[in-house]
């Protein structure tokens, strides 16, 4: 890992990377980003969008330019990564060189209720239902989280505040 390396949140959708990073990022006086803001920002679309336009690879391909970009910054960042962004090998492989990997865990019912309200921005989850899907992709990718994540965070039954503090005292352990 890098000497100051970046703070990566991953976890499925619903887990609170946006909220819980941008939060870390304002603690920690450092910036934000989400790797779903570049892409949306480098083609002028929103990830729906973009999933219409160039299917799920073509996304994947540019999460990939996205995940090589921010972890590239010389300046230590904050980095909310897509849900899926794990997946892929490189991506894993590269937010681990540069960055403490924290895995933002919680049980697909609790993210279902998350994302209840969000599910038209989310295109995985828009066609067999959240609840079913995230139950899935919780099965499916829990492995792929494991193998990216330094450390992991149960985020069930805590607050925001809470999983703010937790994950700020794992980069300092890991600073120290
Ligand atoms: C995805 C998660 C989304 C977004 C895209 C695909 C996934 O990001 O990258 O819809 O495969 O889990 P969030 O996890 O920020 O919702």
């Amino acid at each position: 890992m890098a000497s100051t390396p970046h703070l990566a949140l991953v976890g499925l959708m619903g887990a609170g990377k946006t909220t819980v990073g941008a939060r870390c990022a304002e603690g920690l006086g450092r910036p934000f980003v989400d790797t779903d803001d570049v892409i949306e920002a480098t083609l002028g679309l929103s990830v729906p969008g973009i999933f219409a336009a160039l299917g799920e690879p073509g996304f994947r391909e540019h999460e990939r330019r996205a995940v090589a970009d921010v972890c590239a910054s010389p300046v230590p960042l904050v980095i909310a990564c897509g849900g899926g962004a794990v997946l892929d090998p490189e991506n894993r492989a590269r937010l681990r060189d540069t960055s403490l990997v924290v895995w933002l865990r919680a049980d697909p019912s609790a993210l279902a209720e998350r994302v209840a309200d969000e599910v038209a921005n989310r295109p995985l989850l828009r066609e067999r239902g959240a609840s079913a899907t995230l139950a899935r992709l919780d099965v499916l990718r829990a492995p792929a989280y494991e193998a990216a994540a330094h450390v992991t965070v149960d985020t069930d039954g805590r607050s925001v505040d809470q999983v703010v503090e937790a994950v700020i005292e794992e980069l300092a352990r890991c600073d120290a």
